[in-house]
């Protein structure tokens, strides 16, 4: 019975910190959907279909806005997701922001993940579509525009042919990185991928981490 009554208190404590933290997790959030949207509107305007040179270009401007917040090594690693496959290359990652160049270059398609954050897909080259179930048409985000998946929302999405987007969430991260892993341990085996997209991942939380960066 005592045991229980700890344990209860427990699960009451932890359910009330993550209820007060949630509705103050926007203190956390250093990064906004607009300014990412005005860049990734002048690296295209600067560099058109020069992807290459247009993730440098949002990466360096970050670089300064938010020194100490970016990873300006380039790691570009796989990632198998809820079907689909693609390459990124994680610019941010803490409790509760992501930003990730993500796309492929030959095209691919699957589920969202119904994810404890909201996500912005900026698109930088090409075009993304999108669907709920009950539509009949495909919602359309094609270079340049925004596709903004609301916390707890899920789509299917495809990618037809080259498409990379500047991917930024905020809310709970953590929560996100099973969905991220699962199609690994179903699917890839690819350990060495797992590996590194854990070490990147933890090296980059940690870092914020320890400058007070939820
Ligand atoms: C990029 O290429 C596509 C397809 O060729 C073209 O429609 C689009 O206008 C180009 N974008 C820019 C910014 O040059």
């Amino acid at each position: 019975m005592r045991a229980l009554t700890i344990l209860g208190a427990v699960v009451a404590a932890i359910s009330s910190l993550m209820y007060m933290l949630d509705s103050h997790l926007e203190k956390f959030y250093i990064f906004t959907p607009s300014e990412l949207n005005e860049l990734s509107l002048a690296a295209i305007e600067a560099h058109g279909n020069d992807t290459r040179s247009a993730v440098h270009y949002i990466v360096s401007h970050l670089s300064t806005t938010h020194p100490n917040h970016v990873n300006l090594d380039e790691e570009w690693i796989f990632n198998n997701a809820g079907g689909a496959m693609g390459a990124m290359y994680i610019i941010h990652a803490s409790i509760t922001e992501y930003l990730i160049i993500f796309g492929t270059a030959i095209g691919t398609e699957g589920h969202t993940g119904r994810h404890t954050a909201d996500d912005y897909f900026y698109i930088l080259k090409g075009e993304e579509l999108a669907y709920s179930p009950g539509s009949f048409e495909p919602e359309r985000y094609p270079q340049g525009s925004m596709h903004h998946l609301k916390r707890g929302d899920v789509k299917q999405y495809s990618m037809r042919d080259t498409c990379f987007a500047l991917e930024y969430a905020r809310g709970w991260i953590p929560p996100m990185l099973f969905f991220g892993y699962a199609d690994t341990f179903t699917s890839t085996l690819d350990f060495p991928t797992l590996w590194r997209t854990t070490w990147i991942t933890g090296r980059e939380m940690v870092t914020n981490l320890a400058q007070m960066k939820l």
